[in-house]
């Protein structure tokens, strides 16, 4: 799958996001080492602090079916500007995989694309 079809899938995905509080619409694209793509979308929830990112919903859903090894994240959100995950999400995403790339759009189409390791330096583990 090429960077663009994976930012499209989460893109897609953003579509089913459920927003009622911020309105803003988080999409998610998960590739496994095997291929294998989960997406994800930002779940609110009115005790704010319950909401869910798409980032976190993709992994979890993945994880859930037993695919740990991940190769690449895209994030779509529909601001102007790029939407990077949250800091919360770059924990949870580097616990199973740190060099994983991480591709970042925006609504024009235009992308960025890191190591997860770039985006999260002095790794917390134990
Ligand atoms: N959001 C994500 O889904 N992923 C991120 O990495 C950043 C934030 C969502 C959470 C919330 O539903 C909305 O964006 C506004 O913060």
């Amino acid at each position: 799958m090429t960077d663009r079809e994976l930012l499209n899938a989460a893109r897609e995905a953003s579509k089913n996001a459920y927003v009622p509080y911020s309105k803003f619409h988080v999409g998610a694209a998960l590739e496994c080492a095997d291929g294998r793509v989960f997406t994800g979308c930002n779940v609110e929830n009115a005790a704010l602090g319950s909401t869910i990112c798409a980032e976190r919903t993709a992994l979890v859903k993945a994880i859930s079916e037993g695919c740990r090894d991940f190769a690449r994240i895209a994030v779509w959100g529909e601001g102007q500007d790029y939407c990077y995950p949250c800091g919360a999400c770059r924990q949870v995403l580097v616990e199973f995989a740190p060099d994983m790339e991480v591709l970042v759009g925006r609504m024009d189409g235009k992308y960025v694309s890191y190591r997860l390791r770039e985006l999260l330096p002095g790794i917390f583990n134990f």
